[in-house]
């Protein structure tokens, strides 16, 4: 089949799925399209993907789930047995669901997944964990779960024939509950606005950014990261505990899984 454009979909608050995602398609030889979904969109777009588009979508872990923004955005994507790989990346503890859940959502939504993959990386939350991966020996390995993309997408006529298994529990984990709204110390604030502008989820105020919409908020600290002024930090008597558990239960040194 002469495939048409590859489209890329992903969320990724802090950067680093955003990077594994980019590393997978450097191998896939097809114009891109990026589609990232963690800029906020006050209205969610409605995609159309064709049957020779080949797509890849890429999310983090949260709470062994997909970011429940993410899944949003992704109702309104549809396909058309448009062929598609999904990626879920995440900081070392575990994955849980989540990949078993990206698979069943974007199935249900008119894909065939024809990859699966779960690569660990540092954690968002708590960096110690996984720290500064994707390293050199990740990426490689990243690259070439691409180049098996790149591969099966040009020698298929049909992708029919595919069944990609995956671990995870249907019914999913439960959603945790956010606890992590990130607090603003109001003497370092300039209201300079780049948090409002980062949050994914339009949770802080453009009219007074030491607001924060606890109901939206979604704990992801991509505010945190875009402070220049270091004035906005994750609560410290919900974060010690959390780092105290993530310590025990993070591998640092977990391997990738593939699916093919
Ligand atoms: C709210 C939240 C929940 C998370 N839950 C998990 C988890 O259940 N398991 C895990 O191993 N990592 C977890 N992580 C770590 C992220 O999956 C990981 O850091 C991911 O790479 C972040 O992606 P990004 O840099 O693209 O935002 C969580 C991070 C956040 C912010």
């Amino acid at each position: 089949m002469k495939m048409n454009e590859l489209k890329l979909v992903y969320f990724s608050p802090t950067g680093t799925t955003r990077k594994v995602i980019m590393e997978a398609a450097r191998s896939i030889d097809l114009k891109s399209v990026s589609h990232d979904f963690s800029v906020y969109k006050e209205k969610k777009p409605v995609l159309k993907f064709a049957d020779n588009d080949f797509a890849l979508f890429a999310a983090p872990v949260y709470g062994g789930r997909i970011p429940r923004l993410f899944t949003e955005y992704l109702e309104n994507i549809s396909g058309n047995h448009t062929p598609a790989a999904i990626i879920v990346t995440y900081g070392c503890r575990a994955y849980d669901d989540a990949l078993l859940e990206l698979k069943e959502t974007v199935e249900s939504h008119g894909f065939k997944v024809i990859g699966a993959a779960a690569f660990p990386v540092e954690h968002s939350l708590y960096p110690l964990a996984g720290a500064r991966r994707p390293n050199k020996s990740d990426l490689k390995i990243i690259g070439e779960y691409g180049i098996e993309l790149n591969r099966r997408i040009r020698k298929a006529d049909s992708f029919d024939s595919f069944e990609i298994q995956v671990p995870g529990n249907s019914p999913y984990k439960k959603y945790s509950k956010n606890s992590l709204f990130p607090g603003v110390d109001v003497s370092l604030c300039t209201e300079c606005k780049s948090c409002a502008k980062a949050c994914p989820a339009g949770a802080i105020s453009m009219k007074d950014p030491k607001k924060t919409d606890k109901k939206k908020c979604i704990g992801c600290m991509k505010c945190v990261r875009s402070c220049r002024q270091n004035a906005r930090a994750a609560n410290p008597l919900k974060l010690r505990p959390l780092e105290w558990y993530l310590k025990k239960k993070c591998q640092s040194d977990k391997k990738e899984e593939i699916f093919l």
